[in-house]
């Protein structure tokens, strides 16, 4: 008989930091803000190799969530805008040209649906940058209000975290390893019948892994670049599994999702990777919980949402 259940998906990564002089470039942002496409201040400024990333920050959670459960990483209110444009810009070249602007429309609309008046903000006068068309959600993804979070943002508590380095930053969980040490971070969890998904970052070379543990012993391995995509062990015996999908870029950020039914499926992005048939003496989910091996100093995860809700 089969004891416990440990189903691990693991993360391999090259740890290869993006070059700073790479050049800008804002197609993956504009994959899903195709509002943005040819406006004005995205693109007079991407020519000038300034990105989206230059001004909102990398913005990798929000990048590569499927689920658009978090923000970027630099917003700005209204108050902050000129500030943000002084980083770079100066007084106008011809005031007198910007006064007679400011003349003709005052109180009056712009395209961009911003009235013009003494205390028009840059971007009043400036750009469509604030486009009244939504981005696009990625598909069939379902309301807020239908996931529950396990992480809350105020304390690490339930999850226990084994060797103290998991600590709770901005609302994420975050660990940082050293060379050759394994890191875990463990809470219980009853998931029969229920969807999983994870939302990370993972930097440096690493081994990251998403496990939980029942009453038997499973675990998938899933890993990007020149490694096979992925691989599914049963009591520490490898099963051969053919992935549904091609390889997948796992490398710095994503959202994994699991959903436990007649089979356990596991989805990379949106897309389904594998489907396994569950086998029926209890295999039950006890605890989840999440572990780094780091296989060079420095290495780091951030989690930043773990959510569950009723399988449709
Ligand atoms: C997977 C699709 C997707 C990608 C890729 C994406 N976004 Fe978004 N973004 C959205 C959605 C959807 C919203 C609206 C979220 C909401 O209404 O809660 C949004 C909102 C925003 C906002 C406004 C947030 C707010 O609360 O006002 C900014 C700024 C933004 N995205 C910047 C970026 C940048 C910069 C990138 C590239 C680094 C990017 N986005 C990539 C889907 C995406
Ligand atoms: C030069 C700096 C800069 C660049 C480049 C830039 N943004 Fe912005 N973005 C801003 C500022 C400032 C605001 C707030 C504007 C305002 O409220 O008037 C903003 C607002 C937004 C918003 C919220 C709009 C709203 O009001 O709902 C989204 C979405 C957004 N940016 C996405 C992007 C994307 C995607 C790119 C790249 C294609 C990009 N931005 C490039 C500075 C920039
Ligand atoms: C990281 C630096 C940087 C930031 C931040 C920045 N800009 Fe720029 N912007 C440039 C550069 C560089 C150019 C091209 C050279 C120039 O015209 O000054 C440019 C060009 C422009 C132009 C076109 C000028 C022309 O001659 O057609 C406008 C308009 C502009 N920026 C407005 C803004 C606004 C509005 C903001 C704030 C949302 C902003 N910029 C923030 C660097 C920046
Ligand atoms: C009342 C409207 C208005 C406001 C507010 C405004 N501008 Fe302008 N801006 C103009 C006009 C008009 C021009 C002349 C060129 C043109 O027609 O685009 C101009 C030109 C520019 C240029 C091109 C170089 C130059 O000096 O002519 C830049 C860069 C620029 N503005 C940045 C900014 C920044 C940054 C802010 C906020 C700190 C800002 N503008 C606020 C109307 C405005």
């Amino acid at each position: 008989m089969i004891h416990s259940l440990i189903f691990t998906i693991a993360l391999y990564y090259g740890g290869e930091a993006a070059s700073p002089a790479a050049a800008a470039d804002n197609a993956p942002c504009l994959r899903c803000h195709e509002s943005l496409i040819g406006e004005t201040i995205a693109d007079t400024h991407l020519k000038e190799n300034v990105g989206c990333a230059s001004c909102h920050g990398p913005s990798l959670h929000h990048l590569r969530d499927e689920t658009v459960m978090t923000k970027p990483d630099i917003l700005f209110g209204r108050q902050q805008v000129d500030a943000q444009c002084r980083h770079c810009h100066e007084e106008h070249e011809d005031p007198a040209r910007v006064a007679r602007y400011l003349k003709r429309w005052s109180g009056k609309t712009r395209p961009n649906g911003r009235l013009i008046n003494e205390d028009s903000i840059c971007t009043d006068c400036h750009g469509n940058h604030n486009s009244a068309a939504k981005p696009r959600r990625p598909q069939g993804e379902d309301p807020a209000e239908a996931w529950t979070s396990l992480v809350d943002g105020d304390s690490l508590a339930p999850w226990t975290a084994e060797g103290g380095a998991w600590k709770l930053r901005g609302g994420r969980l975050v660990a940082t390893a050293a060379a050759g040490e394994t890191l875990r971070i463990e809470r219980p969890a009853g998931l029969e019948g229920r969807r999983l998904r994870f939302t990370f970052q993972a930097t440096g070379r690493q081994v990251a892994s998403f496990y939980w543990r029942g009453s038997r012993t499973a675990r998938i391995a899933l890993a990007g670049g020149p490694l096979p995509p992925a691989s599914l062990s049963i009591d520490d015996r490898p099963v051969v599994m053919s992935p549904l999908a091609g390889e997948i870029d796992l490398e710095g950020a994503g959202t994994i999702s699991i959903a436990w039914a007649e089979h356990i499926e596991v989805f990379a992005g949106g897309e389904e990777l594998y489907r396994i048939r569950r086998r029926r003496d209890g295999d039950d989910v006890k605890a989840i919980g999440f572990s780094i091996r780091a296989e060079a100093d420095g290495a780091q995860i951030e989690i930043s949402e773990v959510q569950h809700r009723p399988l449709e």
